[in-house]
């Protein structure tokens, strides 16, 4: 008889249906043992606000999907760790910036209508109650045919089904966390007036793809600094993708125009070079023209538990820094571990350790991933 191949815990819907709406929250946890125990206790309870809120719309596609930023799982959980799970590294050069922001919980919820979002997020937030605070908060809608907000077809080059699941849900690389994601976000506002004067050839050469009919350019035509070029990356020959579900938001009365970016992986480190081909530039200079018009105003990297271990995480003890003066004590002798955020221009710092001599990215084996 052969063997059943071992397949991961089931994720949470990183690679759900793509829908009209989507709410993006991002907040911060209370400093105190009774605020990082209601998160806890939280943790068991998403499940079944999701069922309670999308059963009332089948056609709806409620989903929603929780992150845990680096600072927030050593409070919440403790050891072990996610492997991979940093804050959030800042690139820039120039006039250039990927600012990192406050947040320790992101909350990705999306359905094909906005009540059923906005719901969703009411109760999950009431059961929060004051052990968080909502640093950042957008309401995104679709655009037209999947356009971004500038006007091209966004979406396209993601990859899908099997595929999707092999470059979002880590296997064996990180063992105990198996069925987890990486999930990258950013808040882009553009000057819309700048980005609407250039001539649509000249936008389309930014991006790499025709307008309307969103074609991707020929090799001969598309320059290194298109926006397609800059987020195409390769290892052995092989493209290693990452799956985004971007929406565009705004207040037309503000003059608020945005995107925001969501991009999840298997590990940081490939959203992370596509950050710095677009912000430094690869090679550096050769940046993301985008940029040009496009602002980033937050940044935050999060942790995505998979739906048995989201559950789990409730029944956690508290970590030991909160368990006695002894363990404090501990804890005070102990170098700490975390990685200071800096501005970064060369690619040695993309790993905490040092770039391995093949220029790989290191995302472990693609094998093992075998979901429905
Ligand atoms: C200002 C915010 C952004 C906008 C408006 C935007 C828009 C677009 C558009 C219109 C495309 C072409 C269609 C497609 O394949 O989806 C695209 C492609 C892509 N973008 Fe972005 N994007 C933004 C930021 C980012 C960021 C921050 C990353 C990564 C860190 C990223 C990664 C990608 C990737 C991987 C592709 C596919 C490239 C290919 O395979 O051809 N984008 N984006």
């Amino acid at each position: 008889m052969t063997e059943r191949p071992t397949s991961p815990p089931e994720p949470q819907p990183v690679s759900g249906t793509v829908t009209r709406s989507a709410i993006f929250l991002v907040a911060t946890v209370r400093d105190d043992p009774a605020a990082h125990a209601n998160v806890r206790g939280w943790c068991a309870d998403v499940g079944a606000y999701v069922r309670a809120v999308g059963k009332r719309v089948p056609s709806g596609n409620l989903s929603c999907v929780v992150g845990f930023s680096d600072n927030a799982w050593g409070r919440l959980f403790g050891d072990p760790r996610p492997a991979e799970l940093h804050p959030f590294r800042e690139f820039g050069a120039g006039k250039r910036h990927a600012p990192a922001t406050p947040g320790d919980l992101l909350l990705h919820i999306r359905a094909e209508q906005m009540d059923l979002c906005f719901e969703l997020a009411t109760l999950l937030l009431n059961k929060l109650g004051d052990a968080v605070t909502v640093v950042d908060e957008v309401h995104g809608f679709r655009y037209f045919d999947m356009r971004a907000m500038i006007g091209f077809v966004d979406g396209t080059e993601n990859p899908e089904g099997q595929e999707a699941l092999e470059f979002t849900v880590m296997g064996d690389e990180d063992p105990e966390f198996a069925g987890g994601s990486y999930v990258l976000v950013q808040k882009y506002l553009h000057d819309m007036a700048g980005w609407n004067a250039l001539p649509v050839e000249a936008q389309e050469r930014i991006i790499g793809r025709t307008k309307l009919s969103d074609v991707e350019l020929d090799d001969g035509v598309k320059p290194s600094w298109s926006h397609s070029a800059l987020t195409t990356l390769e290892e052995d020959g092989k493209e290693i993708k990452i799956l985004r579900d971007n929406m565009p938001f705004g207040r037309p009365g503000s003059a608020e125009f945005g995107t925001y970016f969501i991009g999840y992986a298997r590990s940081p480190r490939p959203i992370e070079q596509m950050l710095e081909n677009m912000f430094v530039g690869r090679p550096p200079g050769n940046y993301d023209r985008l940029l040009d018009f496009s602002n980033a105003v937050t940044g935050g990297l999060f942790f995505v538990p998979s739906v048995p271990m989201l559950e789990a995480l409730a029944e956690r003890e508290a970590p030991l820094a909160e368990a006695g003066p002894e363990s404090i004590r501990t804890l005070i002798d102990t170098p700490p571990t975390s990685t200071p955020v800096v501005d970064v221009t060369v690619s040695s710092l993309i790993s905490p350790s040092p770039a391995p001599a093949d220029g790989s990215l290191q995302i472990g084996s693609l094998k093992g991933v075998s979901q429905a």
